[in-house]
């Protein structure tokens, strides 16, 4: 690829509209992959453009406010982020004395990035050599140090997630804030990462739910947290409107700060609480349920079947499955759909319209989603 510009042009539009003119700059292939969209604090963004984007027919193409802007391209830093982060962990070591080796074969290889938050891996936390640095005076200079390194403003150590109800983030602190809001594929998330999970390794399903036409559709999702498919449902799949159940105060505040700034606050209704006692309010009403919690979301299938209207939809039902064992469960769920309906006075045929190897959960264990489609059947 050629280096990118010293100066580009941006297309700025407002904040609720970024979803929509993303997915068309995506596709006219008019977006600059090399350079960083920015965000401006009166709620606007702005896309760097390629050479090839014709400024009459973006605005025509568009369909929303739209502005140009020309100005320092704030290019994507192809300087290898592992290397600065050595340096500066090596830097710190020599201006307190301590051997550049010291910490040589554990300095974090990975990372999850949410904004301006860098989560490092947990063995920051169980490593000797980690956990003596960690007692040094001046350890903050080194947390500002590697954050800078990352390009970020906040460090934490990501714990595995916890395993309650609410799925809690097990984030702890090192500097910075944890209220993060990022741009993902077109849509801006918010949420306090102290307090919520945000499984980044979901993006290929999330992106996968995005390109489904849910145009006119009544959708629930039924675990939202703060809107991994809520948000693209709404924002790329053009649902008319999503029923998003969520038992976490905390994600239900992200999920709502994040609505509005994208612009669907209106087409999304919250339903706060367990979805044992929330979804039975929602019977007959849904084209489209989605079923959105690991290791199983089982204990909400029968209220979501209950909740398709009586011309059928589609399940999206999310499972751990061990590899082997795959086919076989995928055949044992679509005949437990097959038996809910019927238990319920149903009379439909149900299917397995796709199943979807989400990611790799474990040895041997695969995060998969099976969409299931129920079809009314003639009396
Ligand atoms: C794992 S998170 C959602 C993750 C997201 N679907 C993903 O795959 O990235 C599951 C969400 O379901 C919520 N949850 C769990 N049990 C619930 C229940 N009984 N009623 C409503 N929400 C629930 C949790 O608080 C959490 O926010």
């Amino acid at each position: 690829m050629e280096t990118p510009p010293d100066t580009v042009r941006y297309a700025v539009v407002r904040r609720t509209d970024g979803g929509r003119v993303h997915r068309s700059l995506k596709k006219e292939a008019w977006l600059d992959p090399r350079i960083e969209p920015l965000t401006f604090e009166d709620d606007e963004v702005a896309f760097p453009l390629t050479d090839a984007a014709d400024e009459d027919r973006l605005i025509h193409l568009l369909g929303v406010p739209v502005r140009l802007l020309v100005q320092a391209a704030a290019v994507r830093d192809p300087v290898d982020p592992h290397g600065k982060l050595q340096k500066a962990v090596n830097d710190w070591l020599s201006a307190y004395g301590l051997a550049p080796h010291y910490l040589a074969d554990v300095i974090p290889k990975k990372w999850e990035r949410l904004g301006e938050l860098a989560l490092l891996p947990a063995h920051l936390s169980s490593n000797a050599a980690w956990t003596e640095v960690r007692s040094h005076p001046n350890i903050r200079a080194l947390w500002t140090a590697m954050a800078s390194a990352l390009q970020v403003t906040a460090l934490g150590i990501q714990h595995p997630i916890a395993d309650d109800t609410f799925r809690s983030s097990q984030v702890e602190m090192l500097v910075g804030s944890p209220e993060v809001r990022f741009l993902d594929h077109g849509i801006t998330y918010a949420f306090d990462a102290s307090k919520v999970m945000f499984s980044s390794g979901n993006v290929t399903e999330r992106r996968r739910i995005g390109t489904l036409n849910m145009q006119g559709e009544t959708v629930i999702d039924a675990y939202a947290g703060v809107g991994y498919y809520t948000l693209p449902m709404l924002v790329h799949s053009g649902a008319a409107i999503v029923h998003a159940c969520e038992i976490n105060p905390a994600s239900v505040a992200g999920l709502k700060e994040a609505a509005q700034l994208n612009g669907v606050a209106d087409r999304l209704t919250v339903h706060e609480g367990d979805n044992a006692l929330t979804l039975p309010a929602l019977q007959g009403m849904a084209d489209r349920c989605h079923l959105g919690l690991l290791p199983s979301s089982e204990p909400a299938w029968a209220a979501c079947m209950a909740a398709l209207k009586p011309t059928g939809g589609v399940l999206h039902v999310h499972m751990n499955v061990e590899e082997e064992h795959i086919d076989a469960w995928k055949a044992r769920t679509v005949e437990r759909f097959q038996q809910l309906a019927k238990s319920q006075g149903r009379h439909a045929a149900v299917s397995a319209e796709h199943l979807e190897k989400v990611k790799w959960f474990a040895p041997r264990v695969r995060h998969v989603v099976l969409d299931v489609r129920v079809r009314p059947l003639a009396p």
